[in-house]
């Protein structure tokens, strides 16, 4: 058994006999929420999901030249730092999300990885959070080119994280009605902006989630999302693609199709275990990789592989 069941299961026990929980998602921002992104022994234990089935190109891929980055337009960003801990110089969240990459590299060596689905089972569990973050992270390192898309689109939220645009996003490329580079943005400079922050965020470009309502199901099982992926892997070192709940919405597993890998997010004293189970459940047609535990409050382990990380207060 993974640790990350030990201590969902540990957490479960703790919250049934009515020790004291975690703060949960209702609770408001400015209260201290731990945060434990990426626990190395975490992500190596979870068993592996069968080999990834569904990653099939499309009889004939969409290709892009090599120079449509330099049409994507920049936009204005303003990202929220407090909710972006991967942002700062040094300190704890950096280092956790830092650690989430290693491991997610060591699995890039075993086998073909670039684009990585993040996803859980219920709302407010932290998907977001963690892709935005670790998008971040991955574009720290040797400068490499990060692709996030906001595969939410019933509730797309990663705009709010960026301070961006939320539209046109990927429901309206899915639907065929605004191209690639309509969709796709880059930041646009700020003079204000710390240079070494302007870097990292130089590397990341963004699909925002838009609104693709009713229709977001439909959308996700196209095969455009599939074309789309096949087009602009060349030009990235990484694409992170954030997802709505995969026990609510089928969408999740339509996006997971076309990704080389899931991370799936458990949420320390709010994910239940056999809601935990369910998720890697539904995605196993998927190369599910591993769990990450978010936001950890107490280190239910080793002391080494659990940080704390306090939001700032206002
Ligand atoms: N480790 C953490 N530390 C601090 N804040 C966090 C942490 N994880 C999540 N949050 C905050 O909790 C809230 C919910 O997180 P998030 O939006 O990432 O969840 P989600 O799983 O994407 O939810 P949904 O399924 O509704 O899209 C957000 O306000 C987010 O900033
Ligand atoms: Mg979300």
């Amino acid at each position: 058994m993974s640790h990350i069941y030990e201590a969902l299961q540990r957490a479960e026990a703790e919250r049934k006999s009515g020790a004291q929980a975690v703060a949960t998602p209702e609770e408001p921002e400015h209260k201290s929420l731990a945060f434990a992104a990426a626990m190395p022994p975490v992500v190596a234990d979870v068993v592996q999901a069968p080999e990834v089935t569904a990653s099939a190109l499309t009889e004939e891929p969409v290709t892009v030249d090599s120079s449509f980055l330099s049409d994507v337009r920049r936009r204005p960003w303003n990202p929220s730092f407090e909710r972006l801990p991967a942002l700062e110089r040094g300190g704890v969240g950096v280092e956790q999300f830092r650690s989430l990459r290693s491991r997610i590299q060591e699995f890039r060596d075993l086998r073909n990885l670039k684009t990585v689905l993040i996803s859980s089972g219920l709302p407010q569990e932290g998907k977001s959070f963690i892709a935005v973050n670790l998008a971040i992270n991955l574009a720290r390192h040797k400068s490499s080119k990060v692709l996030l898309i906001d595969g939410d689109m019933r509730c797309s939220s990663l705009h709010h994280y960026l301070g961006s645009e939320f539209h046109p996003g990927l429901p309206d490329y899915l639907s065929g009605k605004a191209s690639l580079q309509e969709v796709m943005q880059f930041p646009e400079e700020a003079k204000d902006r710390d240079p070494s922050m302007t870097a990292v965020l130089n590397n990341i470009a963004f699909i925002p989630g838009g609104d693709g309502g009713d229709l977001a199901a439909d959308l996700s099982a196209s095969k455009r999302f599939d074309e789309l992926l096949t087009a602009v892997k060349p030009h990235f070192d990484w694409i992170i693609v954030d997802s709505p709940p995969v026990l609510l919405v089928s969408d999740a597993v339509n996006l997971a199709r076309s990704c080389d890998a899931v991370l799936l997010v458990a949420r320390s004293g709010v994910t239940t275990f056999p809601v935990a189970q369910r998720a890697q459940q539904e995605l196993k047609a998927s190369n599910v990789i591993g769990f990450v535990l978010n936001a950890v409050e107490k280190p239910p382990m080793s002391g080494s592989y659990y940080y704390r990380y306090e939001t700032k207060k206002e």
